[in-house]
């Protein structure tokens, strides 16, 4: 599977660099929740999980960690290591993040509030999920 990327136009000068995102124009959706990810032990797996209707864009805003990506067919990883940098994870993607570095700060862009019932926890059945037609 191919992973979208996004690099994000960075405003910088001499003062240092800023990264501005708009909704449905640096990334396709409308943010409901936005939600960040710090101060993660070392070794931590974290996700294991799928969503029936999410959108997300993850940015490791400072730091670095890494992004499995499976779509029930492919799987692929992404490092994340620069606050210019994001990727877009859609519905029905397994997804894990491990590797974090002790000072990683993985910011997400979420497109609906938090709803427990979206989510598919259980990797079987997001196979069942994804393999349904
Ligand atoms: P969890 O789903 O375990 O995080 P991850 O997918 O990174 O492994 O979430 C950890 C806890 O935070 C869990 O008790 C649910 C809660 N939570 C919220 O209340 N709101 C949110 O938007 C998110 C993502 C999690």
């Amino acid at each position: 599977m191919k992973i979208e990327k996004y690099q994000f136009q960075q405003h910088g000068d001499d003062r240092g660099q800023l990264v501005a995102l708009e909704e449905n124009k640096d990334f396709p959706f409308s943010v409901k929740r936005v939600y960040y990810i710090y101060d993660t032990k070392e070794g931590v797996h974290r996700g294991f999980h799928a969503h029936q209707h999410l959108q997300q864009i993850l940015v490791c805003v400072h730091g670095s960690c890494k992004i499995l990506l499976d779509n029930g067919k492919e799987k692929e990883s992404v490092l994340l290591n620069s606050p210019s940098e994001g990727i877009l994870v859609g519905n029905n993607i397994w997804r894990e993040m491990y590797d974090f570095s002790p000072d990683a700060v993985l910011l997400v862009l979420a497109s609906e509030f938090y709803n427990e019932e979206d989510y598919i926890r259980d990797y079987d059945k997001f196979l069942e999920f994804v393999n349904r037609e």
